[in-house]
């Protein structure tokens, strides 16, 4: 990939590196921290792989432009055009901009613009204001809609405003197999969609053989609930964000997959619920001990396990954890370590061009 704002522009750290450099000089790193020689590498495409990208609005002489933080100095720096995010976004960009500089009401204390694309290229923009945002604006910001073919969504403070929808369709292709999402505006999603296939694709590639029920805590939307929930008698899905379940039981209605039950609860709340130290009305339907569950998936946030969630996944057969951060995989890993051996592992590039770096172990007990 060859950018121009390489070396200027923060949203890419590793940019004196090309791309196979700066997945090797990552991987080395984590292998080596991890203690994992042979794990597997997933690649991303180059260039274009984001899926989902914030830049600032930079203003002058009544012109408006793309910033992103600088990644030398604490300012901003303009740009034109960005080759990490996806196609659809790449080119949309320039063209929206111009449209919005022809009107007042669109560009003026226009703060941010967020960019979401789905794999078959539907895109939703939310644009956000330090301005007060009301109908004479959603009536200007229905002409990017109609313009454009995407869906906008405007936000200033305590005001969100919805013109006709807060999600965009997205197919995920997982072996050949089609499964339906709706990406929201608000709740987790993965970067790169294309490496979250194929990290889907090595997750159900590894299972083993024996594979009862699944307990998944960190689900998100379903991400990875959708796609397994046909290898397991029943699977029991958690997640701390409302908007994240709310998403995910839409997905399991879109998908017809009747043997999974979600649930919002912190993975903290889970332990207490499963060790029956606490009751949940959100568990109300859910009879934990109708589970026999033979593996756990955890996806957990930057920070990693904590001691609770950490004593509860040790007490499974097989782990699967996927893991944003090396550094709290190793820590937790240590503690694994005592109950579980490694089986497989695996880096996707989710994040190329950055020092982040995703992993994935499938762990299993040692006396089994
Ligand atoms: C890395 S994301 C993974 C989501 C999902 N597995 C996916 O692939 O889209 C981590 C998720 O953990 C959720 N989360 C953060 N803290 C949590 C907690 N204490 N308990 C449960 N979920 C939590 C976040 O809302 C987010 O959805």
């Amino acid at each position: 990939m060859d950018c121009n704002y390489f070396g200027k522009c923060g949203s890419c750290s590793l940019y004196q590196f090309n791309y196979e450099e700066q997945l090797s000089y990552k991987v080395e790193e984590a292998k080596e921290l991890l203690s994992l020689k042979d794990a597997q590498i997933i690649r991303s495409k180059p260039s274009h792989f984001r899926n989902r990208a914030e830049f600032r609005i930079w203003h002058e002489d009544n012109k408006i432009f793309y910033a992103m933080h600088s990644l030398q100095e604490k300012s901003l720096l303009k740009i034109d055009s960005c080759q990490i995010v996806s196609e659809p976004i790449y080119h949309l960009m320039p063209k929206l901009i111009e449209f919005l500089k022809k009107s007042e009401i669109l560009s003026h204390k226009l703060f941010t613009i967020e960019f979401l694309s789905s794999t078959t290229g539907n895109i939703m923009a939310t644009l956000i204001y330090h301005k007060k945002i009301d109908e004479t604006w959603l009536k200007e910001a229905k002409k990017i809609e109609d313009e454009f073919d995407i869906t906008v969504i405007g936000r200033s403070r305590g005001v969100k405003l919805i013109l006709s929808c807060d999600y965009i369709d997205e197919t995920l292709t997982i072996f050949n197999k089609e499964f339906k999402f709706r990406l929201y505006e608000s709740g987790f999603i993965q970067p790169n969609l294309k490496v979250n296939e194929k990290m889907i694709e090595w997750v159900l590639d590894n299972l083993g053989l024996i594979k009862n029920d699944l307990l998944e805590l960190y689900c998100g939307h379903g991400n990875f609930t959708i796609p397994l929930s046909s290898h397991f008698n029943k699977v029991l899905a958690t997640e701390v964000s409302k908007a994240s379940i709310k998403a995910a039981s839409w997905h399991k209605e879109l998908n017809r997959c009747e043997n999974i039950s979600f649930a919002r609860l912190s993975s903290q709340e889970f332990v207490q619920a499963y060790n029956k130290e606490r009751e949940f009305r959100r568990l109300k339907d859910i009879d934990l001990d109708s589970f026999s569950f033979s593996h756990i998936l955890v996806d957990p946030p930057r920070s990693g396990l904590d001691e609770m969630s950490l004593e509860l996944v040790k007490e499974f057969d097989n782990i699967i954890y996927i893991s944003c951060n090396p550094t709290t995989l190793k820590r937790d890993l240590e503690k694994l370590k005592s109950t579980h051996k490694i089986v497989a592992s695996a880096f996707f590039d989710q994040f190329a061009y950055t020092n982040h770096l995703e992993s994935g172990l499938i762990l299993q007990k040692k006396s089994l």
